[in-house]
């Protein structure tokens, strides 16, 4: 955000930083999801979860180029995954919350358009 034209001195960076964290840290973090032998990416998932909790990620209906481009922002970021490792991630998720599961969510949501 400083990088981006907010204006704070260091010493009120840290005093945010101490504000925020303890208002809203991550103190009660997201159940890190079952691993799952058939889907080792599943075990990679709480390298994801150091930062933001699971919703973050739930919410998103990504494609697997979204997913790629998602993830590699986040390696950007400081998460620590592989170029193998974000590929895995890339194609478990996009299985999971792809752009097909947003039609799906739709139909449970809204009335058919047609009888
Ligand atoms: C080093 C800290 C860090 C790690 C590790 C991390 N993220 Fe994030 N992530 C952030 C920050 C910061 C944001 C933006 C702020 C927010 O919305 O909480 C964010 C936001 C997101 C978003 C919301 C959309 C967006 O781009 O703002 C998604 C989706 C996401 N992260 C996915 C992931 C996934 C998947 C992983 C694991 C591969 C991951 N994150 C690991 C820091 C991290």
């Amino acid at each position: 955000m400083i990088g981006w034209g907010a204006s704070v001195t260091p010493a009120e960076k840290d005093e945010i930083v101490n504000y925020l964290s303890a208002r809203f840290g991550v103190n009660d973090p997201a159940p890190v999801p079952a691993t799952d032998a058939n889907e080792p990416a599943a075990a990679l998932v709480a390298r994801c979860l150091t930062c933001h909790g699971l919703p973050l990620i739930e919410e998103q209906r990504l494609s697997l180029a979204g997913w790629k481009r998602e993830i590699d922002k986040m390696v950007g970021w400081g998460a620590t995954l592989t170029e193998a490792e974000v590929q895995l991630l890339s194609e478990y998720f996009s299985r999971r919350f792809g752009p097909a599961a947003t039609v799906t969510q739709r139909a449970n949501v809204l009335p058919p358009l047609h009888d």
